[in-house]
Protein backbone atom coordinates (compact mmCIF):
# COMPACT_ATOMS: atom_id res chain seq x y z
CA UNK A 1 0.00 0.00 0.00
CA UNK A 2 1.16 3.78 -0.85
CA UNK A 3 2.81 4.86 2.14
CA UNK A 4 1.38 9.05 3.03
CA UNK A 5 5.16 10.10 3.37
CA UNK A 6 7.93 7.54 1.90
CA UNK A 7 10.35 9.81 3.98
CA UNK A 8 13.78 10.64 2.07
CA UNK A 9 14.66 14.13 4.52
CA UNK A 10 16.59 12.03 6.92
CA UNK A 11 20.14 14.29 6.31
CA UNK A 12 17.41 17.03 7.88
CA UNK A 13 16.10 15.32 10.76
CA UNK A 14 15.65 11.33 11.15
CA UNK A 15 12.53 9.91 10.78
CA UNK A 16 10.98 7.78 12.59
CA UNK A 17 12.78 7.09 15.82
CA UNK A 18 13.18 3.83 17.31
CA UNK A 19 10.00 3.11 19.87
CA UNK A 20 11.90 3.05 22.79
CA UNK A 21 12.96 6.80 22.12
CA UNK A 22 8.96 7.67 21.68
CA UNK A 23 8.25 5.46 24.84
CA UNK A 24 10.99 6.79 27.47
CA UNK A 25 10.64 10.37 26.98
CA UNK A 26 6.89 9.64 27.65
CA UNK A 27 7.36 7.91 30.28
CA UNK A 28 10.57 9.73 32.02
CA UNK A 29 8.52 13.51 31.36
CA UNK A 30 5.51 12.12 33.15
CA UNK A 31 7.54 10.75 36.46
CA UNK A 32 10.96 12.42 36.34
CA UNK A 33 11.16 15.09 34.59
CA UNK A 34 11.74 17.48 36.93
CA UNK A 35 14.85 20.07 37.21
CA UNK A 36 18.65 18.44 38.05
CA UNK A 37 20.93 19.57 40.23
CA UNK A 38 19.06 21.74 41.76
CA UNK A 39 16.61 19.62 44.18
CA UNK A 40 18.14 17.38 46.95
CA UNK A 41 14.55 15.18 46.63
CA UNK A 42 14.87 11.44 45.13
CA UNK A 43 12.87 12.62 41.80
CA UNK A 44 15.61 15.38 41.35
CA UNK A 45 18.55 13.41 42.21
CA UNK A 46 17.20 10.16 39.91
CA UNK A 47 16.85 13.16 37.31
CA UNK A 48 20.17 13.89 37.48
CA UNK A 49 21.43 10.05 37.52
CA UNK A 50 19.75 9.53 33.87
CA UNK A 51 21.48 13.06 32.80
CA UNK A 52 24.81 12.16 34.20
CA UNK A 53 24.49 8.08 32.51
CA UNK A 54 23.72 9.65 29.47
CA UNK A 55 26.95 12.21 29.36
CA UNK A 56 28.65 8.09 29.76
CA UNK A 57 27.02 6.99 27.32
CA UNK A 58 28.00 9.69 24.67
CA UNK A 59 31.34 9.83 25.41
CA UNK A 60 32.11 6.40 24.87
CA UNK A 61 30.29 6.33 22.02
CA UNK A 62 32.39 9.02 21.11
CA UNK A 63 35.73 7.29 21.75
CA UNK A 64 36.31 10.23 24.90
CA UNK A 65 38.23 9.02 27.77
CA UNK A 66 37.98 11.62 29.76
CA UNK A 67 35.48 12.80 32.39
CA UNK A 68 31.97 12.67 31.18
CA UNK A 69 31.43 15.80 32.57
CA UNK A 70 33.45 17.62 29.99
CA UNK A 71 30.54 16.47 27.57
CA UNK A 72 28.16 19.28 27.18
CA UNK A 73 24.65 19.53 26.30
CA UNK A 74 23.03 22.52 24.04
CA UNK A 75 19.77 23.00 22.07
CA UNK A 76 21.63 21.35 18.82
CA UNK A 77 24.76 21.72 16.79
CA UNK A 78 24.38 25.05 15.98
CA UNK A 79 24.15 26.54 19.70
CA UNK A 80 27.60 23.43 19.70
CA UNK A 81 29.38 25.59 17.28
CA UNK A 82 29.07 28.59 18.75
CA UNK A 83 30.08 27.80 21.62
CA UNK A 84 33.36 25.85 20.19
CA UNK A 85 34.41 28.72 18.11
CA UNK A 86 33.05 31.53 20.02
CA UNK A 87 35.38 30.02 22.91
CA UNK A 88 38.30 29.16 21.19
CA UNK A 89 38.93 31.90 18.64
CA UNK A 90 40.24 34.84 20.09
CA UNK A 91 40.76 38.74 18.20
CA UNK A 92 43.47 38.19 15.75
CA UNK A 93 43.44 34.46 15.22
CA UNK A 94 43.24 32.65 12.28
CA UNK A 95 40.63 29.80 11.60
CA UNK A 96 40.92 27.25 8.54
CA UNK A 97 37.34 25.74 7.31
CA UNK A 98 36.26 24.54 4.09
CA UNK A 99 33.85 25.78 1.60
CA UNK A 100 31.26 22.85 2.38
CA UNK A 101 30.12 23.72 5.87
CA UNK A 102 26.78 24.74 6.95
CA UNK A 103 25.42 28.25 8.13
CA UNK A 104 25.97 26.90 11.38
CA UNK A 105 29.79 27.30 10.68
CA UNK A 106 29.17 30.02 8.08
CA UNK A 107 27.62 32.31 9.35
CA UNK A 108 29.16 31.88 12.89
CA UNK A 109 32.55 32.60 11.46
CA UNK A 110 31.21 35.90 9.62
CA UNK A 111 30.46 37.12 13.15
CA UNK A 112 33.66 36.45 13.97
CA UNK A 113 35.47 38.04 11.36
CA UNK A 114 33.42 41.25 11.61
CA UNK A 115 33.02 41.40 15.09
CA UNK A 116 36.50 39.96 16.36
CA UNK A 117 38.84 40.67 13.43
CA UNK A 118 39.28 37.11 13.20
CA UNK A 119 40.43 35.46 9.67
CA UNK A 120 39.26 32.82 7.99
CA UNK A 121 40.27 30.40 5.08
CA UNK A 122 37.71 28.37 3.48
CA UNK A 123 39.01 25.66 1.48
CA UNK A 124 37.17 24.52 -1.90
CA UNK A 125 36.59 20.51 -1.88
CA UNK A 126 38.59 18.89 -4.70
CA UNK A 127 36.35 18.78 -8.15
CA UNK A 128 37.28 15.14 -8.07
CA UNK A 129 36.72 13.93 -4.90
CA UNK A 130 34.45 16.25 -3.75
CA UNK A 131 36.51 16.53 -0.18
CA UNK A 132 39.47 18.84 1.40
CA UNK A 133 42.71 17.08 1.55
CA UNK A 134 44.88 17.32 4.70
CA UNK A 135 47.72 18.61 2.68
CA UNK A 136 45.09 21.61 1.59
CA UNK A 137 44.90 22.10 4.99
CA UNK A 138 48.68 22.22 5.73
CA UNK A 139 49.10 24.74 3.05
CA UNK A 140 46.41 26.89 4.77
CA UNK A 141 47.90 26.83 8.53
CA UNK A 142 49.69 30.21 9.37
CA UNK A 143 51.15 31.63 12.53
CA UNK A 144 48.56 32.55 14.51
CA UNK A 145 46.23 29.53 12.97
CA UNK A 146 43.74 28.70 16.04
CA UNK A 147 41.45 26.47 15.17
CA UNK A 148 40.41 24.12 12.13
CA UNK A 149 36.25 23.44 11.86
CA UNK A 150 34.98 21.38 9.44
CA UNK A 151 32.02 19.26 9.01
CA UNK A 152 32.80 15.41 8.68
CA UNK A 153 30.48 14.92 5.95
CA UNK A 154 28.98 17.85 3.65
CA UNK A 155 24.99 17.43 4.28
CA UNK A 156 24.65 18.00 0.84
CA UNK A 157 26.71 15.45 -1.46
CA UNK A 158 27.29 13.16 1.47
CA UNK A 159 30.83 12.86 1.20
CA UNK A 160 33.42 12.16 3.65
CA UNK A 161 36.08 14.69 4.88
CA UNK A 162 40.02 12.49 5.38
CA UNK A 163 39.10 13.21 9.67
CA UNK A 164 41.86 10.69 10.45
CA UNK A 165 44.69 12.73 8.26
CA UNK A 166 43.31 15.96 9.52
CA UNK A 167 43.65 14.81 13.26
CA UNK A 168 46.63 13.64 12.89
CA UNK A 169 47.89 17.02 11.33
CA UNK A 170 46.24 19.74 13.99
CA UNK A 171 47.92 16.86 16.72
CA UNK A 172 51.54 17.64 15.04
CA UNK A 173 50.32 21.56 14.66
CA UNK A 174 48.94 21.66 17.94
CA UNK A 175 45.82 23.40 16.68
CA UNK A 176 42.97 22.46 18.25
CA UNK A 177 40.56 20.48 15.73
CA UNK A 178 36.65 21.06 15.92
CA UNK A 179 34.27 18.90 14.12
CA UNK A 180 31.02 19.22 13.27
CA UNK A 181 29.38 15.64 13.12
CA UNK A 182 26.25 16.84 12.12
CA UNK A 183 25.61 14.49 9.35
CA UNK A 184 28.14 11.39 10.30
CA UNK A 185 27.65 10.67 14.40
CA UNK A 186 25.81 7.40 14.62
CA UNK A 187 26.26 6.77 10.94
CA UNK A 188 30.20 6.67 10.96
CA UNK A 189 32.46 5.33 13.91
CA UNK A 190 33.95 8.88 15.37
CA UNK A 191 36.55 8.26 18.06
CA UNK A 192 37.85 11.71 19.34
CA UNK A 193 41.30 10.21 20.63
CA UNK A 194 41.96 8.24 17.22
CA UNK A 195 40.59 10.82 15.34
CA UNK A 196 42.17 13.38 17.11
CA UNK A 197 39.19 15.74 17.63
CA UNK A 198 39.87 18.80 20.25
CA UNK A 199 36.24 19.39 20.65
CA UNK A 200 33.35 16.93 18.60
CA UNK A 201 30.28 18.74 18.49
CA UNK A 202 26.43 17.16 17.87
CA UNK A 203 23.40 16.96 17.33
CA UNK A 204 20.34 14.85 18.74
CA UNK A 205 18.22 14.40 16.09
CA UNK A 206 19.68 12.78 12.99
CA UNK A 207 21.73 9.86 12.87
CA UNK A 208 21.78 9.87 17.23
CA UNK A 209 17.74 8.98 16.86
CA UNK A 210 16.87 11.11 19.81
CA UNK A 211 14.45 14.07 19.77
CA UNK A 212 14.74 17.47 18.11
CA UNK A 213 15.95 20.29 21.08
CA UNK A 214 19.42 18.61 22.12
CA UNK A 215 22.95 18.70 21.12
CA UNK A 216 26.53 19.11 22.45
CA UNK A 217 29.67 18.95 22.74
CA UNK A 218 32.29 17.06 23.98
CA UNK A 219 35.68 19.02 24.81
CA UNK A 220 38.97 17.38 25.11
CA UNK A 221 40.99 17.70 28.65
CA UNK A 222 43.38 19.31 27.33
CA UNK A 223 41.33 22.27 25.27
CA UNK A 224 40.25 25.40 27.00
CA UNK A 225 36.98 26.65 25.97
CA UNK A 226 35.89 30.55 27.33
CA UNK A 227 32.73 30.73 28.58
CA UNK A 228 30.14 32.46 26.23
CA UNK A 229 26.77 31.57 27.73
CA UNK A 230 25.83 32.99 31.34
CA UNK A 231 23.79 32.64 33.84
CA UNK A 232 22.17 30.10 36.82
CA UNK A 233 22.33 25.94 37.27
CA UNK A 234 21.69 25.21 40.90
CA UNK A 235 25.93 25.43 41.72
CA UNK A 236 27.28 28.60 43.85
CA UNK A 237 24.53 30.86 43.36
CA UNK A 238 26.71 33.22 45.07
CA UNK A 239 29.39 33.36 43.03
CA UNK A 240 29.34 36.17 40.83
CA UNK A 241 30.53 34.40 37.88
CA UNK A 242 29.78 31.12 36.48
CA UNK A 243 31.61 28.03 38.38
CA UNK A 244 34.63 26.77 37.46
CA UNK A 245 33.63 22.86 37.63
CA UNK A 246 32.51 21.40 34.38
CA UNK A 247 29.81 21.24 33.02
CA UNK A 248 28.18 24.14 35.17
CA UNK A 249 30.82 26.38 33.46
CA UNK A 250 29.15 26.03 30.31
CA UNK A 251 25.93 24.95 30.51
CA UNK A 252 22.95 27.24 31.55
CA UNK A 253 19.67 27.16 32.33
CA UNK A 254 17.40 24.43 32.63
CA UNK A 255 18.40 21.46 30.53
CA UNK A 256 16.12 19.92 28.20
CA UNK A 257 15.64 16.87 30.34
CA UNK A 258 12.96 15.13 28.13
CA UNK A 259 14.89 15.62 25.49
CA UNK A 260 17.93 14.34 27.36
CA UNK A 261 15.88 11.08 28.44
CA UNK A 262 14.97 10.47 24.78
CA UNK A 263 18.86 10.94 23.52
CA UNK A 264 19.35 8.32 26.53
CA UNK A 265 17.19 5.80 24.93
CA UNK A 266 18.13 6.27 21.75
CA UNK A 267 21.91 5.52 23.20
CA UNK A 268 20.45 2.25 24.60
CA UNK A 269 18.99 1.40 21.12
CA UNK A 270 21.98 1.50 19.92
CA UNK A 271 23.20 -1.13 22.22
CA UNK A 272 20.58 -2.95 21.82
CA UNK A 273 20.85 -3.05 18.14
CA UNK A 274 24.26 -3.96 18.06
CA UNK A 275 23.56 -7.20 20.67
CA UNK A 276 20.99 -7.81 18.10
CA UNK A 277 22.89 -7.81 15.32
CA UNK A 278 25.15 -10.42 16.70
CA UNK A 279 22.58 -12.46 18.22
CA UNK A 280 22.56 -15.60 15.67
CA UNK A 281 18.18 -15.00 14.56
CA UNK A 282 19.72 -11.41 13.85
CA UNK A 283 17.25 -8.30 12.61
CA UNK A 284 14.53 -9.31 9.25
CA UNK A 285 13.62 -6.05 8.57
CA UNK A 286 13.72 -2.15 9.16
CA UNK A 287 10.53 -2.89 11.29
CA UNK A 288 12.60 -4.83 13.98
CA UNK A 289 15.28 -2.77 14.45
CA UNK A 290 13.04 0.89 14.85
CA UNK A 291 10.67 -1.89 17.63
CA UNK A 292 14.00 -3.09 19.32
CA UNK A 293 12.84 -3.33 23.08
CA UNK A 294 15.28 -1.80 25.08
CA UNK A 295 15.74 -2.96 28.75
CA UNK A 296 15.23 0.60 30.00
CA UNK A 297 12.61 1.83 32.48
CA UNK A 298 12.92 4.05 35.28
CA UNK A 299 14.13 1.58 37.63
CA UNK A 300 17.08 0.96 35.52
CA UNK A 301 18.48 4.74 36.00
CA UNK A 302 21.23 5.23 37.56
CA UNK A 303 22.47 1.18 37.87
CA UNK A 304 26.05 0.99 36.80
CA UNK A 305 26.70 0.91 33.49
CA UNK A 306 28.85 -1.68 30.98
CA UNK A 307 30.17 1.05 29.52
CA UNK A 308 32.83 -1.65 27.35
CA UNK A 309 29.85 -3.47 26.59
CA UNK A 310 28.54 -0.15 24.86
CA UNK A 311 31.50 0.76 23.20
CA UNK A 312 31.40 -2.48 21.15
CA UNK A 313 27.75 -3.49 20.40
CA UNK A 314 26.99 0.69 19.64
CA UNK A 315 30.17 0.43 17.20
CA UNK A 316 28.91 -2.51 15.86
CA UNK A 317 25.70 -0.75 15.00
CA UNK A 318 26.91 1.87 13.92
CA UNK A 319 28.34 -0.22 10.96
CA UNK A 320 25.23 -1.80 10.48
CA UNK A 321 23.40 1.25 10.01
CA UNK A 322 25.95 3.08 7.19
CA UNK A 323 25.72 -0.43 5.32
CA UNK A 324 22.05 -1.03 5.12
CA UNK A 325 21.86 3.28 4.11
CA UNK A 326 24.28 3.00 1.43
CA UNK A 327 22.48 0.13 -0.07
CA UNK A 328 19.69 1.98 -0.49
CA UNK A 329 22.10 5.12 -1.39
CA UNK A 330 23.64 3.47 -4.18
CA UNK A 331 20.12 1.65 -5.60
CA UNK A 332 19.15 5.50 -5.64
CA UNK A 333 22.84 6.47 -7.65
CA UNK A 334 21.91 3.61 -10.63
CA UNK A 335 18.54 5.25 -11.23
CA UNK A 336 19.84 8.71 -11.28
CA UNK A 337 22.31 7.35 -13.62
CA UNK A 338 19.74 6.53 -16.00
CA UNK A 339 19.17 10.13 -17.36
CA UNK A 340 22.23 12.12 -18.81
CA UNK A 341 20.42 14.93 -17.89
CA UNK A 342 20.99 14.38 -14.38
CA UNK A 343 23.98 15.81 -12.52
CA UNK A 344 24.97 14.25 -8.60
CA UNK A 345 27.05 17.16 -6.65
CA UNK A 346 30.02 16.24 -5.04
CA UNK A 347 32.63 15.14 -7.41
CA UNK A 348 33.36 13.87 -10.55
CA UNK A 349 34.50 10.41 -8.73
CA UNK A 350 32.15 10.31 -6.22
CA UNK A 351 30.45 7.01 -6.61
CA UNK A 352 32.94 5.27 -4.17
CA UNK A 353 30.92 4.28 -1.51
CA UNK A 354 33.78 4.54 1.37
CA UNK A 355 33.72 8.09 1.84
CA UNK A 356 30.08 8.45 1.42
CA UNK A 357 26.94 8.82 3.97
CA UNK A 358 23.64 8.28 2.56
CA UNK A 359 22.92 11.69 1.53
CA UNK A 360 23.46 12.58 -2.05
CA UNK A 361 22.02 15.63 -3.95
CA UNK A 362 21.32 16.20 -7.72
CA UNK A 363 20.15 18.60 -10.48
CA UNK A 364 18.33 18.37 -14.18
CA UNK A 365 19.39 20.27 -17.26
CA UNK A 366 15.66 19.21 -17.97
CA UNK A 367 13.56 19.58 -15.37
CA UNK A 368 13.58 22.40 -12.14
CA UNK A 369 14.77 21.32 -8.79
CA UNK A 370 11.43 22.78 -7.57
CA UNK A 371 9.51 20.84 -10.23
CA UNK A 372 11.43 17.38 -8.68
CA UNK A 373 10.64 18.23 -5.17
CA UNK A 374 6.88 19.32 -5.47
CA UNK A 375 5.95 16.42 -8.26
CA UNK A 376 8.09 13.68 -5.63
CA UNK A 377 5.99 15.30 -3.38
CA UNK A 378 2.46 15.86 -4.45
CA UNK A 379 2.40 12.40 -6.85
CA UNK A 380 3.99 9.82 -4.74
CA UNK A 381 4.44 11.16 -1.63
CA UNK A 382 7.95 11.10 -1.40
CA UNK A 383 9.37 13.91 1.18
CA UNK A 384 12.77 15.21 -0.41
CA UNK A 385 14.46 18.65 0.27
CA UNK A 386 15.02 21.20 -2.43
CA UNK A 387 16.99 24.55 -1.84
CA UNK A 388 20.50 25.09 -0.40
CA UNK A 389 20.25 23.16 2.38
CA UNK A 390 21.71 26.14 4.89
CA UNK A 391 25.12 25.50 2.93
CA UNK A 392 25.80 28.32 0.28
CA UNK A 393 29.26 27.75 -0.63
CA UNK A 394 28.78 24.24 -1.45
CA UNK A 395 25.71 25.39 -4.31
CA UNK A 396 28.02 28.48 -5.25
CA UNK A 397 31.24 26.03 -6.40
CA UNK A 398 28.87 23.57 -7.68
CA UNK A 399 26.76 26.04 -10.13
CA UNK A 400 23.57 25.17 -8.52
CA UNK A 401 22.43 28.73 -6.63
CA UNK A 402 21.50 29.46 -10.72
CA UNK A 403 18.91 26.32 -10.27
CA UNK A 404 17.96 27.30 -7.00
CA UNK A 405 19.96 24.72 -5.77
CA UNK A 406 19.40 20.99 -5.73
CA UNK A 407 17.19 17.69 -4.89
CA UNK A 408 18.54 16.06 -1.80
CA UNK A 409 17.50 12.73 -0.82
CA UNK A 410 18.85 11.21 2.29
CA UNK A 411 17.31 7.32 3.22
CA UNK A 412 17.79 5.71 6.71
CA UNK A 413 17.80 3.15 8.61
CA UNK A 414 14.30 2.33 8.46
CA UNK A 415 13.78 3.14 4.97
CA UNK A 416 11.99 0.25 3.64
CA UNK A 417 10.53 -1.07 -0.09
CA UNK A 418 7.79 0.71 -0.09
CA UNK A 419 9.96 3.87 0.52
CA UNK A 420 11.99 2.80 -2.00
CA UNK A 421 9.32 1.97 -4.42
CA UNK A 422 7.73 4.93 -4.45
CA UNK A 423 11.11 6.78 -4.87
CA UNK A 424 12.31 5.25 -7.80
CA UNK A 425 9.05 5.24 -9.58
CA UNK A 426 8.66 8.96 -9.00
CA UNK A 427 12.01 9.96 -9.96
CA UNK A 428 11.51 7.77 -13.14
CA UNK A 429 8.40 9.59 -13.84
CA UNK A 430 9.67 12.93 -13.24
CA UNK A 431 12.76 12.56 -14.90
CA UNK A 432 11.43 11.37 -18.00
CA UNK A 433 11.56 13.83 -20.71
C1 LIG B 1 26.59 19.62 8.57
C2 LIG B 1 25.55 20.29 9.42
N1 LIG B 1 25.90 21.14 10.38
C3 LIG B 1 25.01 21.76 11.16
C4 LIG B 1 23.66 21.52 11.03
C5 LIG B 1 22.70 22.20 11.93
O1 LIG B 1 22.04 21.27 12.73
P1 LIG B 1 21.04 21.75 13.88
O2 LIG B 1 19.88 22.38 13.15
O3 LIG B 1 20.66 20.50 14.59
O4 LIG B 1 21.76 22.73 14.72
C6 LIG B 1 23.22 20.62 10.05
C7 LIG B 1 21.79 20.37 9.87
O5 LIG B 1 21.26 20.36 8.80
C8 LIG B 1 24.18 20.00 9.23
O6 LIG B 1 23.82 19.13 8.29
Amino acid sequence: MKKDNAYFDNASTSWPKPEAVYLFIDQFQRHHAVNPSRGGYAMAIETEAMVIQTRQLLATFFGFSGPANRVLFTANITDSLNMALGGTLKTGDHVITTRLEHNAVLRTTAYLERDRKVSTTYLPADAGTGVVSADAIKAAIEPHTAAIVLSHASNVTGRVQPLCDIGQLAREHKIPLIVDSAQTAGVLPINMHSDGISILTFTGHKGLFGPMGIGGLIVDKSTDLTVTKFGGNGILSEARYQPDSWPHRHEVGTLAVPAIAGLHAAQRWFNTLGENLASPYGLTSAQDARTLAVALNEESIGHPLDLNQHAIRSADAVKHIHRTEMEHLRIIQQVLAEFDHVRVLGGTKNQDTENQVATLSFVSDQVSTERIASALDADFHVCSRAGLHCAPLVHTDERTLETQGAVRLAPGLFTDKQDMAQLLEGLRDVLSV
